[in-house]
């Protein structure tokens, strides 16, 4: 069995969650969204960490942001230093100030904003070693040499190429960072990136868990792990049985609400890596 590490997250209640605008192929503003049922799976989903001993913040939702609820674009963490957003959409954009704010409220000094468009751990993820880099469809490749400048971490840029996995959270999820005695381990869905750029995942992680196109498109990927724990969507199924057998404890939530504005359990979720 695999050890689990303590984390902390922060998380927005979807208080104001609707889909009114489409910036994703998942967004239908004609198709109906239930606000009350998004924030019972949010807050089985919070209380879920809460119950395996995860430190849970929570930043205030404010009117007129239907996605803040989706905290992982709001900024990318790691040793303490704070890397802020900058979302592509307009309708999003006053997001980033409101988590900017959290962080310096919350003692934080070393926050930066970038200048080139980036949507935090939408698109980027650490892996204790390097921070996979997701562009294509809405960080800016620019935003990652930013990233490695301002985090002092190395970068690989890796290329998305279907629109359905519009951030790289959606088609990549680190299960074991990297630690002492410890590689790496990871899941992910090839088809989501380049040639190019599989050929690098197969380089970096040989021994990655490939999902299923099925387990890709309920968004499968986009899951929480605390390195024993996994979060998913109770439709990948197969992805579990995956999980099982390499030693984790998947853990099905349902996130039909959330799922309509293309989003998951990681979605939801920023991790905080204090120092
Ligand atoms: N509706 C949001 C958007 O398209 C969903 C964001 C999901 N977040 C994520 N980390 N993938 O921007």
């Amino acid at each position: 069995m695999r050890e689990a590490t303590g984390r902390r997250y922060l998380m927005c209640e979807p208080t104001y969650f609707t889909v009114e605008y489409s910036i994703n192929p998942w967004m239908d503003p004609s198709q109906p969204v239930s606000t009350e049922l998004a924030v019972k799976e949010w807050t089985e989903l919070a209380d879920t960490y809460r119950r395996w001993g995860h430190r849970v913040d929570f930043i205030k939702p404010q009117p007129g942001l239907p996605d803040m609820v989706f905290a992982a674009n709001s900024g990318t963490v790691v040793d303490g230093r704070v890397l802020g957003a900058r979302f592509r959409a307009s309708q999003r954009a006053a997001e980033a100030d409101h988590y900017r704010r959290w962080f310096l409220d919350h003692g934080y000094r070393d926050v930066v904003m970038p200048a080139k468009i980036n949507e935090a751990e939408g698109d980027l993820t650490w892996t204790g070693e390097v921070l996979l880099a997701g562009t294509g469809f809405r960080t800016d490749p620019g935003a990652h040499a930013e990233a490695q400048e301002i985090l002092g971490v190395p970068v690989v840029s890796l290329n998305l190429v279907d629109p359905r996995f519009y951030h790289l959270d959606t088609a990549l999820c680190v299960l074991t960072p990297a630690g002492p005695g410890r590689r790496t381990h990871i899941a992910y869905y090839p088809e989501a990136f380049s040639p190019g750029s599989q050929r690098v995942l197969y380089r970096l992680f040989p021994d990655a868990i490939v999902a299923t196109p099925a387990d890709a498109e309920c968004l499968g990927l986009n899951a929480v792990s605390d390195g024993r724990n996994v979060v998913l969507p109770m439709e990948a199924t197969h992805l579990a049985d995956q999980l099982i057998n390499h030693g984790y404890e998947p853990y099905f939530v349902d996130i039909s609400e959330l799922r309509k504005s293309g989003g998951g359990p990681k979605c939801c979720t920023m991790e905080i890596r204090d120092r």
